[in-house]
């Protein structure tokens, strides 16, 4: 709908684009324009210029380039009449309408957004009433605080119309009512009824953080569990994520979204530290949703639950990306053990084990390849033919040119790993799939993972002894479990990894601590040829956190006797700097 001249020239006229785009991005002076880091990238030096006269914000880096709606319209995730809406409310300007029947709908939308308000906050009240006792008790017995309760503004739906009744009391007609989706008309004559009952009540926001709907649970058995509101005028199931209007700016900030199945694992993470989860409302993942979440970050994460369902959701939200995947736009995948869903899983393992997850997320090209080769022995020429084939309907399904062009690229190289690996078997073993593992990082739990290959596979052993009892420990636990263990391999060199885990419960050493490792494994099991090289890698970046620190103390050294230095250290340096080149380049090659 095009906005009259004359309105749009006074909304700009009355608004600034630095102070808008400022309590976003620290800005500051330079020249006439301001200057800051940009929102729409991750850098450390500020490339983002802004400029009041001319109206515009540009990015040197990354090539963002905008006005003050386009500003709010990446940064809010709305649309441009939003934007114009939202802005307009600022300055305390009413935005025209175009027809007599828009601005009938608009008044209805107005009312519908009150009447729900009205709703959640009675809602809220109720929880904390008597009637809500249970469930209030409910809520703290899944460990949330009346703090995060306040913040996501839980609720609870009595027994009986107890909601029908305090809105007949504030003067709201029934209609509304139905048309919020909040009571439903009594069929054959009889009376209209509530259609949340005696539930625990999750409000729903837009984006502008308007409650438009709610998910009720049940407090037992029974069934559904979850009950989420009718489709209305202001509410679309498949358009609407949960909790995007808190997660958005977190999300953008750090640069990490994360799409989990439930309501009760979003609470979980942004109470545990991860304040970028939202979730679906039920229904499989659809691609306004997934527009949605591009606007935010280019690669949001998908971590459904660890069971056959969630598998399966994760592949369909998979499917439904690929026709829309464009250049830089994807999607990534975590799989949680355990059939665990996110809440379990911080439970069960904690913080740190699920941001080890978060840093382990694969890229879909994997999910995909995955999925194409599940359960297949690929031995005979003609079952490679049909696996080339469904390489070429998968691809085909991208619609974007460059996108398909690279992940022909990639699956057909994979394809021929794969086909060539198995020719090259003779023992007519089943050859596993060549899959790339997460590459090693620095700063994760190195000594941990060491010591859970060892539990994990003590045949492999036998091999790396050497290695194990040369390598620097940061962790005296973790040292004295690898030594235990070590000297169990030795003397009984056919020990299964079952007995070597109890041995080490046995002694009275705890494995809890390394348990998220352990699980880790488990599912890479499929390849032990990649875990040595896994191994391998491991080592070498423990290696080089020790000489990167023996570098820098040698390098301190040296700079205390800066006139005089001694020869042998000198030597030393040198022979760290090139010992730490050799690994830095068997490390990335
Ligand atoms: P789950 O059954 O995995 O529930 O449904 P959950 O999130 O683990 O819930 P808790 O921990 O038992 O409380 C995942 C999501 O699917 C939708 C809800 O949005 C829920 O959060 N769902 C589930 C429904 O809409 N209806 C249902 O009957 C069940
Ligand atoms: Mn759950």
């Amino acid at each position: 709908m095009p906005y009259p001249v004359r309105f749009m020239e006074e909304l700009k006229s009355r608004l600034s684009l630095t102070e808008d785009v400022g309590r976003r991005v620290k800005l500051t002076h330079r020249g006439r324009d301001y200057t800051g880091l940009c929102p729409f990238h991750k850098e450390k030096t500020p490339s983002f210029s802004v400029s009041d006269d001319k109206g515009f914000y540009h990015c040197f880096g990354c090539g963002a380039h905008g006005d003050i709606f386009s500003f709010v319209m990446a940064t809010d995730g709305i649309s441009f009449p939003e934007a114009v809406e939202k802005l307009a409310a600022k300055v305390g300007m009413e935005v025209p309408k175009s027809s007599p029947a828009e601005r009938e709908k608009e008044k209805k939308r107005a009312t519908l957004h009150e009447v729900i308000e009205s709703a959640c906050a009675f809602y809220e009240k109720q929880l904390h009433s008597p009637a809500g006792k249970e469930a209030l008790q409910y809520l703290r017995g899944r460990g949330l605080s009346d703090t995060d309760i306040a913040n996501f503004r839980l609720g609870y739906a009595g027994t009986g119309n107890t909601l029908k009744a305090e809105l007949q009391q504030k003067g709201i007609p029934e209609e509304q009512m139905f048309a919020a989706g909040l009571v439903s008309p009594g069929r054959d004559g009889r009376d209209s009824y509530d259609y949340f009952r005696d539930r625990v009540m999750f409000p729903i926001a837009d984006k502008r953080g308007r409650i438009i709907a709610f998910g009720g649970r049940v407090m037992k058995d029974a069934e559904p569990k979850y009950l989420n509101s009718p489709d209305t005028d202001l509410f679309h199931k498949g358009e609407v994520l949960y909790a995007l209007t808190r997660a958005s700016v977190p999300a953008r900030e750090q640069q990490t979204l994360l799409l989990v199945e439930g309501y009760m694992d979003v609470i979980a993470l942004h109470k545990a530290g991860f304040p970028f989860a939202v979730a679906p409302l039920g229904t499989a993942l659809t691609e306004i949703q997934i527009q949605a979440l591009w606007k935010i970050v280019p690669e949001p994460i998908v971590c459904f639950d660890g069971d056959e369902a969630g598998q399966r959701a994760a592949m369909r939200a998979a499917e439904r990306a690929l026709p829309i995947l464009k250049p830089g736009f994807s999607l990534r995948f975590i799989f949680l053990p355990d059939k665990l869903d996110p809440d379990e899983y911080l439970q069960t393992f904690g913080t740190k084990s699920f941001s080890e997850q978060l840093s382990e997320s694969q890229p879909l090209v994997w999910l995909i390849w995955e999925n194409l080769i599940r359960g297949k022995a690929i031995t005979t020429p003609e079952r490679k033919a049909a696996l080339e084939k469904s390489v070429e309907d998968t691809v085909s399904k991208i619609a974007d040119p460059s996108v398909q062009n690279y992940y022909r690229r990639e699956l057909r190289q994979k394809l021929w790993d794969i086909t060539s690996a198995s020719a090259k078997r003779k023992d007519g073993k089943k050859t596993p799939a060549k899959v790339k593992l997460p590459e090693c990082r620095p700063g994760r739990d190195e000594g941990k993972m060491l010591l859970a290959y060892l539990l994990s596979y003590p045949n492999l052993m036998e091999k790396w002894l050497d290695a194990y009892m040369t390598v620097r420990f940061a962790d005296k636990d973790i040292e004295e479990m690898v030594s235990i263990a070590g000297t169990e391999i030795m003397a009984n060199p056919d020990i299964t990894a079952e007995s070597l885990q109890d041995l080490l419960t046995a002694k009275g050493k705890s494995l809890k601590p390394i348990l998220p490792e352990l699980e880790m494994l488990m599912r890479k099991e499929r390849f032990p040829a990649d875990i040595e090289e896994e191994m391998q890698e491991r080592f070498r970046s423990l290696q080089l956190k020790a000489i990167s620190e023996e570098l820098e103390a040698t390098a301190a050294l040296l700079s205390d006797c800066l006139n005089e230095p001694p020869p042998e250290l000198w030597e030393r340096f040198s022979a760290l700097q090139a010992e730490k080149a050799k690994i830095l380049s068997e490390l990335y090659t």
